[in-house]
């Protein structure tokens, strides 16, 4: 009887920590760095890294909210350029929180 106990309670406990897992993907926050890196892989070849100006406006170091506001008025087509439109019209807004995370901590290289 004791036995029969501790195994409902292994399995009570068994199911909320496979309820953990299962909701911690959407728990975290939607802004990863790691991501926007990965996304970054995109904006490179025009935008530098180092955040040196070579004819295409350097992107480092801006505060989020600035980001991903001007990525926003690229993509509803308020601000014009026909590259960035394009590029942003597939970037979802958890993709923008994740460029604006990973290139807001970008620091110029000296
Ligand atoms: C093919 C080249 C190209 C690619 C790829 C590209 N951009 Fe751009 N981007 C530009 C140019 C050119 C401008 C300046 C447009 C303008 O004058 O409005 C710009 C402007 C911007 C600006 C505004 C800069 C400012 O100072 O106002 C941001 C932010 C930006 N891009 C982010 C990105 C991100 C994030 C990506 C990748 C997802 C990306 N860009 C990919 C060419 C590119």
């Amino acid at each position: 009887m004791a036995n029969r106990g501790a195994r409902a309670r292994m399995a009570v406990a068994l199911g909320a920590g496979l309820t953990m897992l299962t909701l911690s993907p959407s728990a975290a926050p939607a802004a990863d760095p790691a991501y926007g890196e990965y996304l970054s892989s995109e904006c490179v070849a025009c935008h530098r890294r180092d955040g040196q100006d070579k004819g295409i406006p350097p992107i480092i170091g801006w505060p989020r909210d600035q980001f991903i506001a001007v990525l926003q008025s690229y993509k509803t087509k308020d601000r014009q350029n026909q590259v960035m439109q394009t590029i942003t019209g597939r970037l979802s807004d958890d993709d923008m929180a994740a460029l604006a995370a990973f290139y807001g901590s970008l620091k110029p290289a000296n």
